[in-house]
């Protein structure tokens, strides 16, 4: 199983992901957890290369061909031999983020994208993306501080130095994506407290993962919410 976290910058993937990495290995799952860019170590010199302010002339091509070459590589070498070994495999941005931020955010035209994308990933796409959808300006902040904070302005600050119309165009272009493939991509409300938003994870996750619940108790004999408010 193949689930990728999406949403824009400060949306709580980081999170939620290693929320839901924690209670699926609780259900007795093996998790395999990563993020792009920079799942794989070539891919940790390419994440360096195109979330430095400094590379901040970086061209619009060359974005994109640096993101498709750490996904290739992150497939290949991390994800798909996870997956063969029956583990879950939960990532922190995929192709997903390619036609929000390159398409939608930079108006590239979102056919090649999947083409190329779909090339980059020899055809392995998530069985299912959650998009933590949340106002951008509420997300930049929160970004910015966590930033802040953690003393990464200039090291990872490229996309967070993007205006609010920016990021509202990938915003809007994660909403689009999720009604063109309601089955595939889930919009997820990210707004309230960490704990709100991992309890509508989990309620979305449950039936992927039910048969790990209360193997002996008949069925229908606890409610969806019960359970997820127990685990
Ligand atoms: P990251 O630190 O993973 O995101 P966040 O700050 O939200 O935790 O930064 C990755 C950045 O790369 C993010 O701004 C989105 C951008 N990105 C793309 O533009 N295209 C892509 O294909 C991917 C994977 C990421």
């Amino acid at each position: 199983m193949f689930i990728a976290f999406e949403g824009i910058e400060g949306a709580g993937k980081g999170t939620a992901a290693g929320r839901t990495a924690g209670w699926l290995a609780s259900l007795g799952r093996e998790v395999s957890l990563t993020r792009e860019p920079g799942g794989s170590e070539l891919g940790l010199a390419l994440r360096a290369l195109l979330l430095d302010m400094k590379n901040s002339g970086i061209s619009p091509e060359t974005e994109l061909f640096l993101y498709l070459a750490d996904r290739a590589q992150h497939v290949r070498q991390v994800i798909r031999p996870a997956l063969e070994q029956g583990r879950v495999v939960l990532c922190d941005r995929f192709a997903c983020s390619n036609l929000a931020y390159q398409g939608y955010g930079r108006g590239m035209d979102l056919d090649m994208l999947r083409r190329l994308n779909d090339w980059a990933v020899g055809g392995l796409w998530p069985d299912l993306t959650l998009v933590l959808d949340l106002e951008p300006a509420v997300g930049l902040e929160r970004a910015k501080r966590r930033n802040r904070f953690l003393g990464l302005e200039q090291k990872e600050g490229r996309f967070e130095a993007e205006d609010l119309a920016f990021h509202t165009r990938v915003r809007e272009g994660y909403r689009e994506l999720s009604r063109e493939r309601p089955d595939r991509v889930r919009l997820v409300d990210a707004s309230g407290g960490e704990e709100d938003v991992f309890k509508r994870i989990k309620t979305l996750l449950l039936p992927m993962f039910s048969q790990g619940f209360t193997p002996c108790a008949p069925p229908g004999s606890q409610t969806t919410k019960e359970l997820v408010d127990e685990t």
